[in-house]
This record gives structure tokens, C-alpha cells and sequence, in this order.
């Protein structure tokens, strides 16, 4: 994160507080989050988008996508930031809530939202609902009608048919997938899945169209497929508009702005994201001959994955003689206390992070290093290869950066390893904002 530096005595410290004290009194593994980052991330994003639309003539609303990491303070931060919050569950919807954001600034999105999701999404009053599938439409119209009251504000999540992103399962608006309702005609002629769903809404009094939703992957580093997005959504949006004179108010955008994992990674940068895409709207919308929409985003990764780094300890250093071809060399496995239950993306995507020593900065030359965790399974990498000082060993601190989007949020319990605390640091001072779990936490389950 920005505010990572060294102390005078080479320790890694993050916004003023030296990690091996965080580490003295928190323990590790421990995800570490820059408060000052998140709320800076966040500020950036609003701000750049709000100012590429304000010089087109629209506004433009930011939602925290949750799903990369949700609590009740990064939820409360993302708010007082200016940002409304995105959830795809009724546990996510739950933490928002509890965040007292109010449900007007709340979205819920979800490819198989249970009833029940639905009805607490209605209670709570949310700005918006994405409807994934035709069926849904019926759904959520049902259950206004069952409680009474208000039309639901919906948007209808498309797929635009581009490919953008960085790992097949993170792709999201390619054809062949689970999420949203394409754009592309039926072969007989039929009207597209999206077209079908934009009108059945209009159809229904209990739903209030607000717009249209597209999302088209994560992890992505070139805008242009946001701007073709755009132009593809903005084409609907005037085909539907002349077919129904029904012209929606609003379009989503989505998230999935790329980040730098690595050091030599570079990543979007959210003045240019936003100045291209606003073109991009701008020229769909002449060209089609229809006024401007208010525009949103959802981004995740790109407010809090570089706020927060995972803390860990050196355990077992052993040096593994690889190949029995003509060049075998050595590799050093440096394991640590932690793994794929607090990181799954190396193991689910392949996924590249970089590694330092936090507790001081080494004696002797790098060596070419694996960072592995402690479960038990060979796919347990956290760094697949980063150089190291040779006398890396037992106790020390090593830091992973980068790891603040899908790092909790999608941690688990494998081996009965209990989730590490998200603690939070600001001003020299930590504050934890999600506990360690214990083993007693694990054992409640468990039932006998
Ligand atoms: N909006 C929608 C509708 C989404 O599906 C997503 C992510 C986002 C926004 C936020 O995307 P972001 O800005 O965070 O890239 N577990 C994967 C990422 C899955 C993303 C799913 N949808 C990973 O660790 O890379």
C-alpha cells in the first residue's frame, strides 16, 4: 500500500506502525489494511468518474463492490467516501446494513437470489436490484406485489459478448456463462434474451426500470473494453427506447479495474479509465441520437486490494533439489504460517504476488524462493517464485502485498485453520476490525 515504508532499522512498517509490533500484538497470519489507502482508493475512483461525466454533462454514481472484502467499518469508510455499496447475497446485504448504509445506497446482485434474499433486499428498501435471468423478473415482481408498496427500482444485468479480464473463471461476459442475459438474436430472429427482459420489466407495474447492467470481467488492465461495452449497452438502451419509448435512466458499467500485484505491474489508472469510458458514452449517445444516461460502477479489487497486506511468519526453510536432468538446480521452499485458506487465488487462478521480509531487510545476496503455506496439499503456493535474502529463516516476518480483494473474503477453514484478523492501521495505530477466529470458534459447529 502507499503507506508502507521502512524504520530506521529496515522493518516494514505500514502507515506509521511497525509491523513487527502489529505482529507482537496481533499475531500472524494477519491481513493488514491501510485505512488511509482504502479511503484514498475510493475517493479516487468517485472523484475521477465524477469529474470525466460532470465534462460531459452526466453524473455518475460508485459502488464498493463488497464481495472483494465486506465488513462493517470498510462498508461505513466506502460510504463516508462518497460510495454507495454493492452486494451480491443476503450476507453481504447484512453486513451493509448493519453498517447502517442506508438501503437506498445498497445494490443486490445475484444469479440464483433465494426468495428470501429478495424479500430482505425489498425490506431494507434497496436503490436497486440486477436481475440476472428472465425468471427473476417474475420473481421480484411477485414479491412486490405480495408485500404491497413501491415498484422496485431494477437494473438488467447483459452481456455484451466482450472478452476482458484476467483468468477464464473471472471472465464474465463471454457467452458461454452463468451471469446476465445476452444481447446477441436469437438465430431464428427472436429478440435478444436482453431485449426480452428490458421489455417484460416495462410489462410490470411492480418493477420500475432504472437501467441496464454489464459487468465484463476482473482483473482488467485495458479500457478498451469497457468502451466497447459501453457503445454495446448504449445501443440497446436506443434500440429499446425505440421500440417501447421507454428511455432507461440509468447504465451500470460494472467493475473489474485492473491492479498491480507485482512491482513492475502497472495498473489502471482511474483518471484515463474514466476520461475513456465517458468518451466512449458520450460517442454511443450521438450516435444513436439519445441524451446521456446517469452512469455507475461497481469496482472491488481496485479500492481495497492494494490497501492491505497478509503478515505471515517464516517456519520451515528446506532447500529442494529440482530436475535429474544435466542442470538440476535448487529451489528454497520458505514456508509460512498460513496458505491457500487465507489466499485461494494463487491456487484458484494462478494468481502472482510478490513477497518481502517485513521484519528487517537481510544479511546476504536473494536467492530464487517459493513461498508455500502449511496445508496439506503440493497447490498450496502463495508466492510462485520472488527473490529473497539467502538468510530468510525461522521467525522472520514476511509481507505479501496486494492481498486486500478476495483474500478474506473468499478465505476458508481447510485443515481447521481459523480465518486471521483483518486489523486495520491508521495513524501509527491498529485497530481490529475483524477477529481472529479460534480454534473454539471452529469446534461451536461442530455438533458431536
Ligand atoms: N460488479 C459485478 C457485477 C461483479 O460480478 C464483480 C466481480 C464486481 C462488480 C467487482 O469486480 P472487481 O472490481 O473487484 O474486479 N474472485 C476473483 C474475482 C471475482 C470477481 C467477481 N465479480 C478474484 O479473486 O480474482
Amino acid at each position: 500500500s502507499s503507506g508502507a515504508a521502512r524504520t530506521p532499522d529496515g522493518a516494514l512498517s505500514v502507515a506509521g506502525l511497525d509491523l513487527r509490533a502489529l505482529a507482537a500484538e496481533h499475531g500472524t497470519p494477519a491481513y493488514v489494511l491501510d485505512e488511509a489507502d482504502f479511503r484514498h482508493r475510493a475517493r479516487a475512483y468517485r472523484e475521477a468518474f465524477e469529474h470525466a461525466f460532470a465534462s460531459i454533462g452526466t453524473g455518475v454514481d460508485v459502488y464498493y463492490a463488497g464481495k472483494a472484502f465486506l465488513s462493517v467499518a470498510v462498508a461505513r469508510w466506502a460510504h463516508e467516501e462518497g460510495l454507495r455499496v454493492d452486494t451480491a447475497t443476503g450476507g453481504e446485504l447484512a453486513v451493509a446494513l448493519r453498517a447502517g448504509i442506508p438501503g437506498a445506497d445498497i445494490g443486490l446482485h445475484g444469479n440464483n437470489k433465494s426468495d428470501a434474499e429478495i424479500d430482505r433486499a425489498l425490506e431494507a428498501g434497496v436503490g436497486r436490484i440486477i436481475i440476472d435471468s428472465l425468471g427473476e423478473v417474475e420473481r421480484v415482481a411477485a414479491a412486490v406485489r405480495a408485500r404491497g408498496g413501491e415498484p422496485a427500482p431494477v437494473m438488467v444485468r447483459v452481456t455484451t459478448g466482450v472478452h476482458a479480464g484476467g483468468h477464464e473463471y473471472i471472465s464474465t461476459a463471454h457467452e458461454d456463462q452463468k451471469f446476465g442475459l445476452s444481447m446477441a438474436a436469437a438465430h431464428d430472429g427472436a429478440p435478444s434474451p436482453a431485449l426480452t427482459a428490458l421489455r417484460l420489466v416495462l410489462d410490470h407495474p411492480e418493477l420500475r426500470l432504472l437501467g441496464i447492467h454489464s459487468h465484463i470481467g476482473s482483473q482488467i488492465l485495458d479500457p478498451s473494453g469497457f468502451e466497447v461495452a459501453a457503445h454495446k449497452v448504449m445501443g440497446l438502451r436506443a434500440e429499446l427506447a425505440a421500440q417501447t419509448g421507454v428511455l432507461a435512466p440509468e447504465v451500470d458499467l460494472g467493475g473489474g479495474f485492473g491492479i498491480a500485484y507485482l512491482p513492475q505491474d502497472v495498473p489502471l489508472d482511474p483518471a484515463r479509465l474514466a476520461k475513456d469510458v465517458a468518451s466512449a458514452v458520450q460517442g454511443a449517445c450521438v450516435e444513436h441520437g439519445t441524451p446521456l444516461p446517469r452512469i455507475s460502477i461497481e469496482p472491488g479489487r481496485a479500492v481495497v486490494g492494494p490497501s492491505t497486506l497478509t503478515l505471515y511468519t517464516v517456519g520451515t526453510v528446506k532447500d529442494v533439489t529440482v530436475g535429474d536432468g544435466p542442470e538440476p538446480f535448487t529451489r528454497r521452499y520458505v514456508s509460512v504460517d498460513g496458505g491457500m485458506s487465507d489466499n485461494l487465488r494463487p491456487a484458484l487462478y494462478g494468481a502472482q504476488y510478490h513477497a518481502e521480509l517485513a521484519s528487517r531487510v537481510g544479511d546476504e545476496a536473494p536467492v530464487l524462493a517459493r513461498v508455500v503455506g502449511k496445508h496439506c496439499e503440493s497447490g498450496d503456493i502463495v508466492v510462485h517464485e520472488v527473490r529473497l535474502p539467502a538468510d530468510v529463516r525461522a521467525g522472520d516476518l514476511l509481507a505479501v502485498p496486494a492481498t486486500g480483494a478476495y483474500g478474506r473474503s473468499m478465505a476458508s477453514n481447510y485443515n481447521h485453520v481459523p480465518r486471521p484478523p483483518v486489523v486495520a492501521v491508521r495513524d501509527g495505530a491498529a485497530r481490529v476490525i475483524v477477529r481472529r477466529e479460534t480454534e473454539d470458534d471452529l469446534l461451536a459447529l461442530d455438533l458431536g
